[in-house]
């Protein structure tokens, strides 16, 4: 496991599971499965599903005549994923370990990316490729700075925790932990803004939920 996204998930795949279903959070996935306006018998894709935290609230959307399928690349976090699936019995929700950037389907009803696209390289060319497979409406729920005039005073902690491990030498301690954080910060703000802005140029129909004050978002949208 030599990429580092899938050795910093696949060490704390335990703890990432906790965050992921912290109380709060639910709120935030449920708007977002929501946001896809899945009917019962669809297909639904994750891309990069992670632990499964989503698989709930999509399965409830699609019945047990849909599908869902997650993909991710991290194999410790997709064994959590298989493990919620056959604890609730679902027949019809599978996991596969696969790049989302190389989808591996074809098409789909619809697509959803949670907490993602601020990993991938290409955040544009990801989001089109989604928009392209997906029948009917393409989510993303991520995280990012908080514009909110109360939320933005906590950006700088939102900084400290997307950014505590990036690297920058030969500086002091305290002065490489502030650019670090900050540059993290930006980093995701950045690909995150190119993800949503390429749903807006491909899609109609769209929609923007906010939630945490500004911190956590669902964007979405049909693909013209
Ligand atoms: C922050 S986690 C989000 C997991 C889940 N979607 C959620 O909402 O809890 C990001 C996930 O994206 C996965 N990931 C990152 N890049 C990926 C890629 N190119 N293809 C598939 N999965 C990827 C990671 O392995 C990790 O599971």
């Amino acid at each position: 496991m030599s990429d580092p996204i899938q050795s910093f998930y696949g060490r704390y795949a335990d703890l990432y599971d906790a965050i992921a279903t912290a109380p709060g959070v639910a709120r935030w996935r449920r708007t977002a499965a929501d946001a896809l306006d899945l009917s019962p018998g669809d297909t639904v894709v994750e891309m990069g599903c992670g632990t499964g935290a989503n698989l709930p609230f999509l399965r409830e959307r699609v019945g047990s005549r849909g599908t869902v399928l997650g993909v991710d690349l991290t194999r410790p976090l997709l064994e959590r994923a298989q493990e919620r699936v056959d604890r609730a019995g679902w027949e019809n929700v599978a996991v596969v370990q696969a790049d989302a950037t190389r989808p591996p389907v074809a098409c789909a009803d619809a697509v959803l990316g949670s907490f993602v696209v601020g990993m991938l390289p290409d955040p544009a060319e990801a989001v089109r490729d989604w928009c392209a497979l997906a029948d009917g409406r393409v989510a993303l729920l991520d995280g990012t700075s908080s514009d909110h005039p109360v939320g933005a005073l906590a950006n700088p902690l939102f900084g400290a925790f997307v950014g505590g491990g990036a690297p920058a030498d030969g500086l002091s301690a305290s002065v490489r932990q502030a650019l670090q954080t900050r540059a993290a910060r930006e980093g995701l703000d950045e690909r995150v803004g190119t993800a949503r802005a390429t749903l807006a140029s491909e899609c109609v129909d769209r929609r923007y939920d906010e939630h945490a004050l500004g911190f956590v978002s669902v964007v979405s949208g049909r693909p013209r």
